[in-house]
């Protein structure tokens, strides 16, 4: 397959390839287009056979349900045969941005949408291409992260190039991804409301406006074999690079004297660490961020773990744990599956 490189910077100056992007989507192609959180790989989401590209270009498994993107709150009614109140003043605090809530979903989504599910996830990205495209379109966007399945989220152009050239139709050239992690899913049903994955709106903010909210047990624990997951997002592998990961719980001190030894054992061991952490470990040494900056790590943990690809004969990578308040939870969440949760306290 032939894929398109569209540049869009500035709606205005750019509007012609915004005016591409959204027609190709309306004819049901496959177009990666720039978010907040992380680039998307998007199809209308009415069209069954638009949608299945997806699938197809990501190797995605076919149970995995798709975020639909909208680019106003009123957009919503046709997509969901139930809106809680709650919702509104949700859609007031939060969007457009990093959230994505899950309703029942109408006839109007296709199940090969939802990944079979009687629910759908919605999202209004913050991205102003973003919602040009999806408003220009004039259907609702279904788009996972533009990853192929398994390997970190897309939070540059050239991620998505290097993951998705002649797999989709075309892919949008635009500015890195600010947040840098995805969206927090949230299920709003009978019960009390849930995240299934935390992501750029922060527990910490949700909680203002729901009191009783939980977070899924699977946001932190692994999925047994024989256990339902809440999303089903959370049985696979993630945003794994291609060396084994382990992630170290552990203060600045203790991690620094812990990889050094590793290090003198075997010399292609790397380390994904905090900016406190570089000067007491010589060498194979990337930061992701200062210790209590989440923001930063949110931002960054993505193209580092992409960038260890690039790094010949490396043995294995400890990567120091963030603590889990703000958006540092969606981190850790992230880490705990680049590493298989294999996880190591001192
Ligand atoms: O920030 C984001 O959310 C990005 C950008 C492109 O918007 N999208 C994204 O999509 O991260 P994806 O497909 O990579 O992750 C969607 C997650 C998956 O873990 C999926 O299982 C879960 O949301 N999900 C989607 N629909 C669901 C549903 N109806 N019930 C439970 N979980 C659902
Ligand atoms: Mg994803």
């Amino acid at each position: 397959m032939t894929t398109q490189i569209l540049d869009a910077f500035d709606i205005e100056k750019d509007s012609d390839s915004i005016d591409i992007a959204a027609k190709l989507l309306r004819e049901g192609k496959t177009v990666i287009f720039p978010t907040e959180t992380v680039y998307g790989l998007g199809a209308n989401a009415f069209d069954e056979s638009a949608v299945k590209n997806i699938f197809v270009a990501k190797g995605r498994p076919s149970d995995n349900p798709l975020i639909v993107h909208i680019s106003d709150v009123k957009d919503i009614e046709p997509l969901v045969t139930e809106i809680p109140d709650i919702l509104y003043t949700l859609a007031e605090k939060f969007w457009p941005g990093a959230l994505t809530v899950i309703l029942p979903k109408s006839q109007r989504i296709p199940y090969i949408t939802s990944g079979g599910l009687d629910t759908v996830a919605i999202r209004i990205p913050q991205n102003e291409i973003a919602r040009e495209i999806i408003k220009r379109a004039g259907v609702p966007i279904a788009a996972p992260s533009a990853n192929l399945s398994g390997s970190p989220s897309p939070t540059t152009f050239l991620h998505c190039k290097s993951d998705m050239m002649g797999r989709v139709d075309a892919i949008i050239n635009s500015f890195d991804s600010l947040v840098g992690v995805e969206s927090t899913v949230l299920l709003l049903d009978k019960n009390e409301p849930r995240i299934l994955r935390p992501g750029g709106i922060t527990y910490e903010m949700l909680l203002q406006y729901l009191p009783n909210l939980q977070i899924d047990k699977g946001v932190l624990n692994i999925i047994a074999d024989n256990e339902k997951a809440s999303s089903p997002g959370m049985k696979y592998k993630h945003y794994a690079p291609n060396a084994d990961c382990v992630l170290v719980k552990a203060n600045t001190k203790s991690f620094c004297d812990f990889v050094k030894k590793e290090q003198q054992k075997d010399k292609n061991v790397y380390v994904i660490c905090f900016d406190e952490d570089i000067e007491f470990i010589e060498n194979n040494a990337i930061s992701y961020g200062k210790v209590d900056d989440h923001t930063t790590q949110a931002h960054n943990i993505f193209a580092v773990l992409r960038q260890t690809n690039d790094i010949e004969n490396i043995s294995k990578i400890y990567i120091h744990a963030p603590s889990m308040n703000d958006v540092g939870l969606a981190v850790y969440n992230r880490l705990i599956r680049s590493c298989a949760f294999n996880i190591t306290e001192l």
